[in-house]
């Protein structure tokens, strides 16, 4: 069995990406959960708190492991060893947006593969996005982030 990267800003991690971890989890020997750090792009959340929220909502899964990156995905694929590649799709537009970058990214670093997981039916309305803006109006968001990490986002960064 190979070992696969789930990449993404998890900012935060929601029941949808945790639903995308467990699944990966049971068909690859390792998951690494690959959590971008990019200087870039504001996140509500740091690195080393979105790293920590993932690993306290993955802890009951033995084969998770969460790893931070900020270049390429590619190079985070190389250096792991790894050549599978995990997303989650909700939308058509999720799609058009995996697409490509599974195109570049296989062109990058040939023999790379984008495994795209089906988010389930009750998983898709959540987003990051929408979790976000939820956080900023002090609104409930129990029903869309693990249990584990609400304690967490009300300590902020
Ligand atoms: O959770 P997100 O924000 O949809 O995740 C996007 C992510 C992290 C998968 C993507 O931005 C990424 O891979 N960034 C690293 C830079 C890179 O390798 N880009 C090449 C593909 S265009």
């Amino acid at each position: 069995m190979e070992a696969c990267v789930y990449p993404g800003s998890f900012d935060p991690m929601t029941k949808g990406h945790l639903d995308i971890v467990e699944r990966s989890s049971a068909i690859f020997s390792t998951v690494y959960v690959g959590v971008l750090n990019n200087v870039a792009k504001k996140s509500m959340f740091g690195v080393k708190k979105r790293m920590e929220m993932v690993k306290a909502a993955t802890k009951h899964l033995k084969n998770v492991q969460v790893v931070a990156f900020d270049g390429l995905l590619v190079d985070l694929l190389k250096e792991l060893g790894a050549r599978v590649i995990i997303r989650g799709l909700r939308t058509g537009a999720d799609l058009e947006i995996e697409q490509q970058y599974a195109f570049i990214n296989g062109k990058l670093f040939e023999g790379t593969e984008t495994f795209a997981l089906l988010s389930r039916p009750e998983m898709h309305y959540i987003s990051s996005t929408a979790v976000r803006e939820l956080i900023a109006f002090h609104a409930d968001v129990s029903d869309y982030v693990p249990g584990e990490i609400l304690s967490m986002i009300d300590k902020g960064e």
